[in-house]
């Protein structure tokens, strides 16, 4: 049965497993939908002293290994699902006052957002599963003059297909806490459609670059990491 909720946490599984025998805050950033190669967070430019926002966190452990390596003023780790948000403070709440666990979707977050951003990014995050029309507005007004927004996501759908030459949302399946199937709205776009959306949003500097898979499994995927700076 095909069910189709707006109640239901559909994030209710992800990480649940590694959650349970993998409590450390890992040593290295990783871009990439394997999480083992590419680029670190030097793409995020000097975090020191600085607010950084991650963007539909999850468990936070990106969060938490900038929290741990480097010297953030404070670091937000935001996500809409209660599960993750259970999830990151039972593994990371000791991270606080440098890391704050917040639940909450992303764009009511970044609206309220009295002082604003350095630094904003979203590993497979918020910005894959939001519409851009929404959130990256939002993104820009709650960043600083020339801050910057990095955000990876997929290069191409999981089963191979090209990303959408415009800008279009596709269904995906995930599973109700109770296992049954429901679906959610994915933003896999082309390099241009990026680069349009967040010139409209207030961006500039935009540059993307593909992080080719470095594994053949059936999920294997390539990565677009897109940065962005917002306009002064
Ligand atoms: C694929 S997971 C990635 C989590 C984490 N960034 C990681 O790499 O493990 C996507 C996460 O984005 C969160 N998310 C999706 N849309 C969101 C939104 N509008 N606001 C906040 N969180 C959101 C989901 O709740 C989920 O935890």
């Amino acid at each position: 049965m095909v069910r189709m909720t707006t109640t239901a946490d559909l994030w209710h599984h992800y990480g649940r497993t590694r959650a349970e025998r993998d409590r450390g805050v890992p040593d290295a950033f990783h871009w990439t939908w394997s999480q083992d190669g590419g680029p670190g967070c030097e793409v995020l430019g000097d975090l020191t002293g600085g607010a950084v926002g991650d963007l539909g966190a999850g468990a936070a452990r990106h969060a938490a290994h900038l929290a741990i390596h480097h010297e953030p003023a404070e670091i937000v780790a935001v996500d809409a699902s209660p599960a993750q948000y259970e999830m990151a403070t039972d593994l990371y709440a000791h991270l606080a006052p440098r890391l704050r666990i917040t639940s909450s979707d992303a764009v009511p977050h970044l609206q309220a957002t009295k002082s604003p951003y350095d630094v904003l990014y979203s590993v497979f995050g918020a910005v894959d599963f939001t519409d851009p029309r929404a959130l990256l507005p939002a993104a820009a007004a709650a960043l600083k003059p020339g801050g910057r927004l990095v955000f990876s996501t997929l290069a191409h759908y999981l089963n191979g297909a090209p990303a959408q030459p415009d800008l279009l949302a596709a269904d995906i399946s995930v599973k109700t806490p109770e296992g049954e199937t429901a679906s959610l709205r994915r933003w896999v776009l082309q390099e241009h459609v990026w680069v349009k959306v967040l010139d409209e949003a207030g961006f500039t500097n935009v540059a993307a670059e593909v992080l080719p898979s470095e594994s053949d499994g059936p999920r294997a995927a390539d990565t677009l990491l897109v940065i962005a700076d917002r306009q002064r």
